[in-house]
């Protein structure tokens, strides 16, 4: 079996694929929404001949990581034909996907089944986060006098661009930068809503069934305009009893709510990948007040760049990874816990997870360095 970029004349083939893996999809929208893809050569095939058993593609991203942008390579899409299921062609695709996307830091994707991407060096690392709140309760947020205006597709820069100072302001970690295209088509819905105030953002409309109010951005730098936005999803109570919003775990919505108790949260698990240690560590922040240097040990047979004895050092609000001769008993990861560090899951339950070993004396300025739960806002 070949395995190379597709060729344009292969989206039909392609198209049945997706099909066959993915259930009934609009064929005009995919040829579309593939071609660009297929020509900046981000689709991979792997071919039997000339026929196309499987493929993947994957998105240019940025990423916010600590409130800096790291490019991302966002996998997709990800099928083989039923009938070469079960081989190990799932597994090849997503080996040969980490060489398809060179020259990025970081790829994260969104698993239907973890063990083919686990194989390769993904690892859980964040989730969607969809709360259900009532809609009442966001009506009756003492909303102020904060001005918004409407928004529409023509205004998708100012968009884009209020989301990444958010974001950057906020050090967010995780939240992808669907850049100016994606809010101009999004807004150009007609059952889509968008609102800009001089600090915030929000992007709602209807959910599928019509019942209830449905969040796709909320964000705002002030409490004042944070509860004016919300307040204006919730003056939709009279008629939408709920509302389902896509939101950080730690949303400032939820110290925003007079009364919490329980609340019915859905998540949909992304694993993350680092694809070029050095280069993820240098692109993404951490803690402006944190100095340190920590030796540690990295094994990634799949990416053997990134393999050997390093130095961690963090100082000012940035990082680097530097190659030494090694440290003893230095903090031993694999390119699945490297993963799951850089995503922020603490040292304690990587090591009780069997994830990581060595030297425990500098987890707590590891956890420093990279602590904190990712979150996305969109599914791709
Ligand atoms: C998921 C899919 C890509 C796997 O392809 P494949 O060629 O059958 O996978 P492989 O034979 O290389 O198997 C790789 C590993 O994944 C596991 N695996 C494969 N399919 C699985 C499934 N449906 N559920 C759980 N694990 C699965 C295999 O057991 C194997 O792990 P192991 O070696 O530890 O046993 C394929 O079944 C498919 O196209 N499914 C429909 C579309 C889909 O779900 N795509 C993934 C989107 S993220």
């Amino acid at each position: 079996m070949d395995i190379r970029a597709l060729a344009p004349e292969d989206l039909g083939a392609d198209y049945d694929l997706m099909v066959r893996a993915f259930g009934p999809r609009d064929q005009a929208e995919f040829l579309r929404r593939s071609r660009p893809a297929v020509r900046q050569g981000r689709v991979l095939g792997i071919y039997d001949g000339d026929r196309l058993v499987a493929s993947a593609r994957y998105h240019l991203f940025d990423q916010w990581w600590h409130g800096r942008a790291v490019p991302m390579g966002g996998v997709a899409g990800v099928a083989v034909a039923p009938e070469e299921r079960g081989r190990g062609v799932g597994r090849r695709l997503a080996y040969a996907l980490l060489d398809f996307m060179d020259g990025l830091p970081i790829s994260a994707l969104y698993p239907a089944t973890a063990p083919v991407y686990r194989s390769v060096g993904y690892e859980h690392a964040g989730a969607q986060h969809f709360v259900t709140v009532p809609a009442e309760a966001l009506r009756t947020l003492d909303a102020g006098p904060v001005k918004v205006r409407r928004v529409g597709p023509d205004d998708a820069a100012d968009v884009a661009a209020m989301l990444r100072r958010l974001h950057a302001d906020a050090r967010d970690r995780g939240p992808i930068d669907r850049g100016e295209d994606f809010f101009h088509d999004l807004l150009d819905r007609d059952d889509i809503f968008g609102y800009l105030a001089e600090d915030g953002l929000l992007i709602y409309g209807w959910s599928a069934d019509g019942q209830e109010l449905s969040v796709q951005r909320c964000a705002a730098g002030s409490p004042e305009t944070a509860r004016a936005l919300w307040a204006l999803v919730g003056s939709g109570s009279s008629i939408a009893r709920s509302v389902r919003a896509c939101v950080a775990p730690d949303d400032p919505m939820f110290w925003l709510l007079r009364d919490r108790s329980t609340e019915d949260v859905h998540r949909v698990s992304w694993m993350l990948r680092v694809l070029d240690a050095p280069a993820a560590v240098a692109a993404r922040g951490f803690p402006a007040g944190l100095s340190a240097e920590v030796p540690l040990t990295i094994t990634d047979e799949a990416r053997p760049g990134n393999t050997g004895a390093w130095r961690l050092s963090v100082d000012g609000g940035r990082g680097t990874l530097t190659r030494t001769d090694g440290a003893p008993d230095a903090l031993r990861l694999s390119a699945r816990s490297l993963a799951a560090l850089y995503a922020g899951v603490p040292l304690t339950r990587l090591r009780r997870s069997g994830l990581a070993e060595g030297d425990a004396s500098t987890d707590a300025i590891l956890d420093a360095a990279f602590g904190g739960a990712p979150y996305m806002l969109d599914y791709f």
